[in-house]
């Protein structure tokens, strides 16, 4: 079969991400800011108060599968609780000063997940999660600074924001959070629903409500080199076993007897150092295990599949009806030779790629993307077992 040369999607654009970055091309916020500097946008989602709302965020937070905060500050002092919080369990929403931190929101509600998606001008591997705060009068996470990137949206009251680019940021001691040790704002606004601010790494900044209010954070992650370098090495330590000359053992014959039984001798340092310097990697070795510890589920999710799934005949005769669509908890990514779906890796022939890498980058297939798709062909067979594992939907 003749494989289509690839086509080159563009880049997200339109009057969504026009107001999304207040007017910049994406090419241009990514120039000037990411990375760099703050920027303010005025109304960058105006319907912003229409993508959750209080009560909605409260039901999340009472969830056992949901990572939520609570934090209070009570004449100076802070204090910070772990959900899940029924709602009884929350402080009143008159008294003041409290904020509820719901992580993930991305992951399990449809609104949030689409708001997420309009950041994909950001590859998915440096996108992290959405969480959505509540704040009562007063209430905030106070002064701190975080290593990633953010969008601050506000999207419900005002919030009073203050940030900095202070060198020292020297943390208080004794306190359950992080927060700086000397705050020195430079620069302050108040947000109203729709604005958004967005924040480099290091930043310092305090964002204290004005009356109730909701924010919500796009974050980012950037993996440290240590955490990088301890992970490869222990998928690596996984499939030792199997690596070339793994069954070689450590042989002595000719050993002079020893006056110093307790001490290590040399040869055993020198053999182990041979073998260590034997254990060699390729750059697609590097590449899948990027591809799978990045895809790797959060700890939290857990896929049930369809309760009476579909066979693959009447999977693909839906699929060409309605289309599929990734299921917000699956991350999926893919490179040139391999597809990474919550933490595997799939190798998929030349022809199959193109359709799957349509599905990971629009999240989602058209009913006509399948009218070419046979039965049984490897790509119709690998689907229908993501859907039967819940990865993916069809409608
Ligand atoms: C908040 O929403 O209260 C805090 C978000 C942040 O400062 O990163
Ligand atoms: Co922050």
């Amino acid at each position: 079969m003749p494989v289509r040369p690839p086509q080159t999607p563009p880049l997200p654009s339109g009057a969504a991400l026009s107001s999304l970055l207040g007017g910049l091309s994406a090419a241009t916020f990514m120039r000037r800011y990411w990375q760099r500097k703050p920027l303010l946008i005025r109304q960058a989602v105006p319907d912003a108060g229409n993508i959750i709302d209080r009560d909605a965020l409260f039901d999340l937070a009472a969830r056992d599968d949901i990572d939520s905060r609570l934090i209070t500050q009570r004449r100076g002092t802070w204090s910070l609780d772990d959900g899940p919080f029924e709602r009884d369990e929350l402080p009143s929403l008159r008294s003041k000063h409290w904020s509820l931190l719901v992580q993930g929101v991305n992951l399990h509600h449809e609104a949030t997940h689409a708001l997420m998606n309009r950041f994909r001008f950001i590859p998915d591997a440096r996108l992290d999660d959405v969480m959505f705060s509540y704040a009562s009068d007063g209430g905030g996470v106070g002064p701190h600074f975080d290593s990633y990137d953010v969008f601050l949206l506000q999207t419900h009251g005002k919030r009073h924001w203050r940030i900095g680019a202070q060198r020292d940021l020297s943390l208080r001691e004794g306190l359950p959070l992080k927060i700086l040790d000397r705050f020195v704002p430079t620069d302050e606004w108040v947000l109203e629903p729709g604005d958004m601010l967005y924040l480099p790494p290091h930043i310092a900044h305090d964002g204290v409500a004005i009356g109730e209010c909701m924010t919500c954070s796009v974050g980012f992650r950037a993996p440290l080199a240590g955490e990088m370098i301890g992970q490869f090495f222990f998928d690596l330590a996984e499939r030792a076993g199997e690596m070339p000359g793994a069954a070689r053992r450590l042989r002595d014959p000719g050993r002079e007897p020893t006056r110093h039984p307790a001490r290590l001798p040399e040869d055993l340092v020198d053999t182990t150092e041979a073998w260590l310097r034997s254990v060699s990697w390729k750059r697609e070795d590097i590449a899948q295990f990027i591809g799978r510890y990045l895809s790797e589920p959060k700890p939290t999710v857990v896929f049930d599949g369809p309760r009476r799934p579909l066979d693959e005949a009447a999977f693909l005769a839906r699929a060409r009806r309605n289309g599929v669509s990734v299921d917000p908890r699956t991350a999926l990514l893919y490179d040139t030779r391999c597809f990474y779906i919550n933490g595997e890796v799939k190798k998929l022939p030349r022809e199959s790629r193109q359709t799957l890498a349509r599905l990971a980058d629009q999240k989602g297939l058209e009913g006509k993307d399948f009218v070419t798709l046979l039965a049984g062909s490897p790509v119709t067979l690998l689907l229908h077992e993501w859907y039967c594992a819940g990865w993916i939907r069809v409608a």
